[in-house]
């Protein structure tokens, strides 16, 4: 019994169709992981653009690439995950998923409208999940018209290697919908923790202070790039110093994650706005994205410090 269980827990996704609004830089590994083969699940890929479209859609191609080249992911499996997904322009195509992450940028005005209409356009059974780095899963939740169906999956960048799911639950969250969405995140491999609905959740709630203490050290002329960089990477274990890792976030998703919390609560005192993170958004430096930030990058390539 428990050989098969297992078997089946590998082999059949909690939901038949999932959907993926937006395919930036985390909805496109979003979508990619979503639609592995083993898994039988089709996946709707939405953006409201046919440019965005064209590009989420030629990053999940070039991902999977990867994966082939690297014996990661076999020719067959590759082909059957490319095939699983739909790409479109249209939110009516999203009326009949299963299951919907939300992976658009991180503007409250924006999530809101989008979850309106989905609200009124989506099947009743539709599973809303919101990707949000920072913003308030209840907020959206009370939007949707379905706050009992509402979750957050917080996936990290990048989507396709990173193993950890923040899986969020609001005041509203059926628990029989909340153990849908954790299951789903096993069943694509990867491992969920959980936590309320607080601002960062646990991960961002810990790391985003630290890069924008490490932007601090910078605007007091304490230590260079460089060094911080290093520090943190020979001198903790890290996998990348703080500076490389909020050029590779991208500084325009740190910095709406910083803004939204210090708006909503001037009194912490770990949420702050460096200067040169202000800088550089206004100069439109935005990191790996953009080709500058706090390094001059090439493509997916690190250069020098900027
Ligand atoms: N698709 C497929 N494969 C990919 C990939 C992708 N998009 N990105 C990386 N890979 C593969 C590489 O090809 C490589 O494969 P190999 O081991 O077979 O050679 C492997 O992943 C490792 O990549 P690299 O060799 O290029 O480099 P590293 O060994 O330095 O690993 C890293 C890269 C996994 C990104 C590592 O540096 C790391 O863990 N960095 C920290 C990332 C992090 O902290 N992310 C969280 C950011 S916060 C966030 O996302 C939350 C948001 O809300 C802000």
């Amino acid at each position: 019994g428990r050989r098969l269980l297992t078997q089946s827990k590998r082999c059949v996704s909690s939901f038949d169709t999932v959907g993926v609004a937006g395919l930036g830089l985390m909805g496109h590994g979003i979508a990619q992981v979503a639609a592995q083969s083993n898994l039988h699940s089709s996946v709707i890929a939405f953006e409201a653009e046919q440019q965005f479209l064209d590009k989420g859609r030629a990053r999940i191609e070039s991902s999977v690439s990867t994966l082939v080249a690297k014996g990661k992911l076999e020719q067959d499996a590759a082909d059957k995950l490319l095939s699983n997904i739909t790409y479109t322009t249209n939110p009516d195509d999203l009326q009949n998923v299963d299951f919907l992450v939300e992976a658009v940028i991180e503007n409250m005005d924006l999530k809101k409208s989008l979850y309106s209409t989905l609200g009124s356009t989506c099947k009743p059974e539709t599973i809303f999940a919101s990707n949000t780095s920072s913003l308030s899963i209840t907020d959206m939740a009370e939007i949707s018209g379905r706050p009992e169906k509402f979750v957050g999956v917080h996936f990290f960048n990048p989507v396709q290697i990173m193993k950890l799911v923040e899986v969020i639950h609001t005041k509203y969250t059926d628990p029989a919908v909340f153990d849908q969405a954790y299951k789903w995140v096993e069943d694509i491999g990867k491992v969920s923790v959980t936590c309320g609905d607080t601002p960062g959740f646990i991960v961002n709630r810990l790391l985003v202070p630290s890069l924008m203490q490490a932007m601090l050290m910078l605007d007091r002329g304490d230590a260079t790039v460089r060094d911080i960089d290093l520090s943190l990477k020979l001198g903790a274990g890290h996998p990348m110093g703080p500076l490389h890792l909020a050029d590779y976030i991208g500084l325009d998703t740190c910095y709406y994650i910083v803004q939204g919390w210090v708006e909503k609560y001037p009194d912490e005192p770990a949420f702050v706005i460096p200067d040169c993170l202000k800088k550089m958004i206004d100069e439109g430096n935005l990191g790996r994205k953009s080709g500058q930030g706090f390094y001059h990058w090439n493509g997916e390539k690190r250069g020098d410090p900027a």
